[in-house]
């Protein structure tokens, strides 16, 4: 047994959720308002038998324990794991190697020693006679009392050992010191205290722990800020300051507001606007995109008007690829927007000012510049086209060239049509000539694509006598036949009622092939690879390419079948529960759910039937 099912098996849903929100029993279920949207009427059920959940309001989805603990804590399939075997009394031991076992240890000590540091600066802050400089800083910033508390910013005296010596005092080594960044260490070895006379923000990643720090002076000398170096626990770039508090909001209001600084962060929060994060001054990188990914698919950017504006295009007047300091550049968020089916808009700031200060300044216009933030791309458009004469066919074409790739990469057709024409309209050119042109663009990328194809993989045929049989053998499916991701068009991570299978299936779909894919897994979800795979070994399928199709677009079928089919006698045991004593409104947002699901259900039903009947037919 993997330790997956080790971990299922010894936990109960209904243990694990009401943990976090207030089941009452409805039947042989139990319901509660939404834990993940707020609401007035319960739409949140647990299913004990089935051991899954789901919210037939605004949510619209559901599935099992680990699918619960990624959505309400933000974090991925690995952390949930380790959350969920923790709870069960699992140990994930055997899967760590002695060296990734020891360097845990480690990284736990990092974050303790960091714990008391934080503390130890915060009542400084608050304590201290030489905190009185401090203190009068943060107030003259308009800084709460509540928001130093929630943000537990602290003060780190002018001495060159004073943080050394207390946590020396509470039985840390120097070189565990050192590690945690906390001390720098001179040529002749001895080590010194790396924050001296500055405000520090504990930097906490989203489960809430403190990786490492940012120092501000508290006055105009330099560096302005001082963050921890790279340690062990600490990248600063893959990081955002504020998501521990701001984790809860975003996935209320389903967006999130990306700024750069600690200070704006803190100030947004004071003002109640909690969906705030900031990069901490750097571009933003793939690794806090996809600490948001699990959160929200909405970004707003909060970029200075300079920024946002004049780095887009050269001071030539020439459209420069990289058109905005901010990896991934404007090419990369349109990849990155159709990847994720996200949304990313642009706020601009007013000129020399950040969001510290027009929070401060008037909250409304703040609220504004939300309302107004421009789609990533119309704001590509607007800002590219503003500056070019368009009077001039060189610059028409030179823009055509340059926002062409972008208008590729949007892979919704209807999205491409709508862009095409807007900047056929912006450009004042035909749009049939621009539509000429984005194709002439596809064909050269096909090609360009052609030549690198899948490494073929050695077929093996999956047995069917696992807990969640059909879910694997689609799984053995596509893992073994590589040509089959071409059918995949029809499946979804949401057909996947297991998580561990919906994780495989989604980090398959991000792979080129079966070594890279088990590259991108952590290692309990390698080991479920593996014992998928090895029980897949136990037939050979020998038929031919067609029939492989066809089985596979069964399953598919199949799991599509399931999947409306569950969901489908879930809501029938409600119906039965609300009609007894629920409210006419929730009654007839059921039946309007019911009666969406019976036509899809219908619609796989006749599907199914008609290749029966064919198959029969064919026998004859
Ligand atoms: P800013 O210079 O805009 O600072 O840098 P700020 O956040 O507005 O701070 P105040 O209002 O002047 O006090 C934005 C962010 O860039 C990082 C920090 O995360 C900072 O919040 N930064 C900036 C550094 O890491 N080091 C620096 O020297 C400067
Ligand atoms: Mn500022």
């Amino acid at each position: 047994m993997s330790v997956i099912d080790d971990v299922k098996q010894r936990l109960d849903i209904v243990q694990v959720v009401s943990e976090y929100a207030k089941l009452q029993k409805s039947g042989r279920n139990y319901k509660a308002l939404c834990p993940f949207h707020s609401e007035k009427n319960p739409s949140f059920f647990v299913f004990p038998e089935r051991q899954s959940w789901h919210c037939f309001g605004a949510c619209g989805t559901g599935g099992d324990i680990f699918s619960f603990i990624m959505k309400k804590e933000g974090v991925d399939f690995a952390q949930a794991l380790h959350i969920l075997a923790n709870k069960a009394g699992v140990s994930l031991v055997a899967l760590t190697t002695p060296e990734k076992q020891t360097q845990n240890k480690e990284r736990e000590r990092l974050f303790e020693i960091n714990e008391a540091a934080a503390e130890y600066y915060h009542h400084l802050l608050l304590n201290s006679s030489v905190g009185e400089t401090a203190r009068n800083y943060v107030a003259r910033r308009g800084l709460s009392p509540e928001t130093i508390n929630n943000f537990q910013l602290g003060f780190s005296p002018e001495g060159w050992d004073t943080l050394k010596q207390y946590l020396k005092g509470k039985g840390y080594g120097e070189a565990e010191l050192l590690a945690a960044g906390l001390l720098v260490e001179r040529d002749d070895k001895n080590s010194y205290d790396r924050f001296r006379n500055r405000l520090i923000f504990p930097i906490r990643n989203i489960q809430g722990k403190a990786p490492g720090f940012g120092g501000r002076a508290l006055d105009d000398s330099l560096p302005k800020y001082l963050n921890s170096p790279q340690t062990l626990v600490f990248d600063k770039s893959s990081n955002l300051y504020g998501i521990d508090r701001a984790k809860t909001a975003i996935r209320q209001k389903d967006q999130a507001v990306i700024v750069e600084g600690y200070m704006d962060v803190i100030t947004a929060h004071q003002h109640g606007y909690d969906n705030v994060v900031a990069s901490m001054g750097t571009s933003m990188t793939d690794k806090q995109l996809a600490i948001l990914k699990n959160l929200t698919r909405n970004l707003i950017l909060a970029l200075d008007a300079d920024t946002a504006g004049e780095e887009a295009i050269s001071r030539s007047g020439e459209i420069v690829d990289k058109m905005l300091p901010v990896p991934p550049s404007f090419y990369g968020w349109v990849k990155y927007e159709d990847a994720h089916n996200a949304e990313v808009k642009i706020l601009v700031l007013p000129r020399d000012k950040d969001p510290d200060d027009v929070i401060k300044e008037d909250d409304s216009q703040w609220q504004k510049l939300i309302i107004d933030a421009k789609p990533m791309i119309d704001f590509i458009l607007e800002t590219v086209i503003a500056k070019v004469d368009i009077a001039s066919a060189r610059d028409k074409s030179l823009a055509a060239e340059k926002l062409l790739p972008l208008l590729f990469e949007m892979k919704d057709p209807l999205r491409q049509a709508h862009y095409v024409e807007r900047l056929a309209r912006l450009l004042k050119i035909d749009e049939h000539v621009l539509g000429d042109a984005l194709r002439r663009f596809r064909a050269v990328e096909r090609k360009r694509k052609a030549n690198k194809s899948l490494p073929a993989f050695t077929p093996v045929a999956p047995s069917l006598t696992s807990s969640n049989p059909l879910e694997q053998y689609c799984l053995a499916l596509l893992l073994q036949y590589p040509e089959l991701k071409a059918e995949s068009t029809g499946l979804s991570p949401d057909h996947f009622e297991h998580t561990e299978n919906r994780e495989l299936f989604v980090k398959w779909q991000q792979s080129d092939d079966l070594a890279s894919l088990k590259n991108s897994l952590d290692s309990a979800l390698q080991e479920y690879l593996e014992s998928l795979l090895a029980k897949a070994l136990l037939t050979v399928i020998k038929e031919n390419e067609t029939t492989r199709r066809e089985t596979f677009n069964d399953c598919v079928n199949l799991l599509q079948k399931n999947m409306l089919k569950n969901l489908e006698v879930k809501k029938q045991e409600l119906f039965i529960e609300a009609q007894m004593g629920g409210t006419a409104a929730h009654l007839a947002k059921l039946e309007e759910q019911g009666i969406e699901v019976s036509k899809q259900l219908k619609e796989v039903f006749t599907k199914l039937d008609h290749r029966r009947r064919l198959a029969r037919r064919d026998g004859q």
